[in-house]
C-alpha cells in the first residue's frame, strides 16, 4: 500500500490542537462521493455524514426513519471521496438508545464497513455509559447537545433549546459528563450564544456550533442549506453562500430549451 506523506490528515488530535491554538474548526455535512471530494479539496476540516440525510437526501420530514444500513451507504460514498479531512458518521435513531452493547455494535459496524473515522450520537447523561464503551473500544465519539433532532417528538418544536435555567444547567452538566465519558468534541445545536460560549470555555474538548453563536470552537452547516439547494429552510442562524436552486433550475431550463429547439447536440457534440 502506498501512503501519500504529502497529505496532512485531520485527526481528532488536530481538532484538539486547533482548540488550544484558538483556530476555528470548519465542518459541513456531505452524503455522497462527489460533494465529499469537492469539500475535502476545498480544505474543510471535518465532514459529517449526518442523519440529516433522512431529510435532504430521502425527503423525510424528520431524521428518525433513516437506518444504519442507509447511513453506512452514505458514509462509504463520502469516504471514497476524501483524502485529508476527518469523517464523522451519525449513529441513526434506534441504533444506540437500547443499551450500551447495541451502541457499541452499531459504532463498530459503521467503522468496519465505511472507513469513517468517528461516530456522533445525540444526548447527555443517559448516553454516557454507551459513549464510554464505544470510546474504550477505540472509536472516537462526537457528542450532540441542545436541539437534538432525533428527539423532535419529545420537544414538539424545532425552536431554540435551553433558554430556561433548568435546561441550561442540565446542558452544562451534560457537556461535562460527555467530556468525562471521552467525547473528542461536542455539537451544540440551537442554544443561546451566551450559554454556548460558557460551555465552550468550560471544556477542554472543542465545541462545534450550529445556531449556537460565534464563541463555539467551530461551526457546522448542512450542505443543502448553505449552498441554497433547499430554499424553504431559512432559520436565522443560516448563512446561504450560494443559490444552487436558482442556478440549477436555470441550467436545466437552458438544457430543455436546447433539446427542444434541436440546438443540442451540435456537429461537435456527436461522433
Ligand atoms: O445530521 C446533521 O446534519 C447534524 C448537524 C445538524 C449537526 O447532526
Amino acid at each position: 500500500m502506498s501512503i501519500n506523506k504529502e497529505i496532512k490528515k485531520v485527526t481528532t488530535h488536530t481538532l484538539q490542537k486547533m482548540k488550544v491554538a484558538g483556530e476555528k474548526i470548519s465542518m459541513i455535512t456531505a452524503y455522497d462521493y462527489s460533494f465529499a471530494q469537492i469539500f475535502d479539496a476545498a480544505g474543510i476540516d471535518v465532514i459529517l455524514v449526518g442523519d440529516s440525510a433522512s431529510n435532504v437526501m430521502a425527503g423525510h420530514e424528520t431524521t428518525l426513519p433513516i437506518t444504519l444500513e442507509q447511513m453506512i451507504y452514505h458514509a462509504q460514498s463520502v469516504v471514497r471521496g476524501i483524502s485529508r479531512c476527518l469523517v464523522v458518521v451519525d449513529l441513526p435513531f434506534g441504533s444506540y438508545q437500547g443499551n450500551s452493547k447495541e451502541a457499541l455494535n452499531s459504532a463498530i459496524k459503521i467503522m468496519k464497513e465505511t472507513g469513517g473515522h468517528a461516530v456522533k450520537l445525540e444526548g447527555g447523561e443517559q448516553e454516557a455509559e454507551s459513549i464510554k464503551r464505544i470510546v474504550n473500544s477505540g472509536v472516537p465519539v462526537m457528542g450532540h447537545l441542545g436541539l437534538t433532532p432525533q428527539s423532535i417528538y419529545k420537544f414538539g418544536t424545532y425552536t431554540v433549546r435551553a433558554k430556561e435555567e433548568a435546561e441550561a444547567n442540565q446542558l452544562k452538566k451534560d457537556a461535562l459528563l460527555l467530556q468525562e465519558a471521552g467525547c473528542f468534541a461536542i455539537v451544540l445545536e440551537k442554544i443561546p450564544a451566551a450559554l454556548a460560549a460558557e460551555v465552550s470555555a468550560s471544556l477542554h474538548i472543542p465545541t462545534i456550533g450550529i445556531g449556537a453563536g460565534g464563541k463555539c470552537d467551530g461551526q457546522v452547516l448542512v450542505m443543502h442549506d448553505m449552498l441554497g439547494i433547499n430554499t424553504e429552510f431559512k432559520p436565522r442562524f443560516l448563512r446561504q453562500y450560494l443559490n444552487m436552486h436558482e442556478q440549477i433550475t436555470g441550467a436545466v431550463q437552458h438544457y430543455i430549451k436546447d433539446v427542444k429547439s434541436n440546438d443540442f447536440p451540435n456537429e461537435q457534440e456527436q461522433y
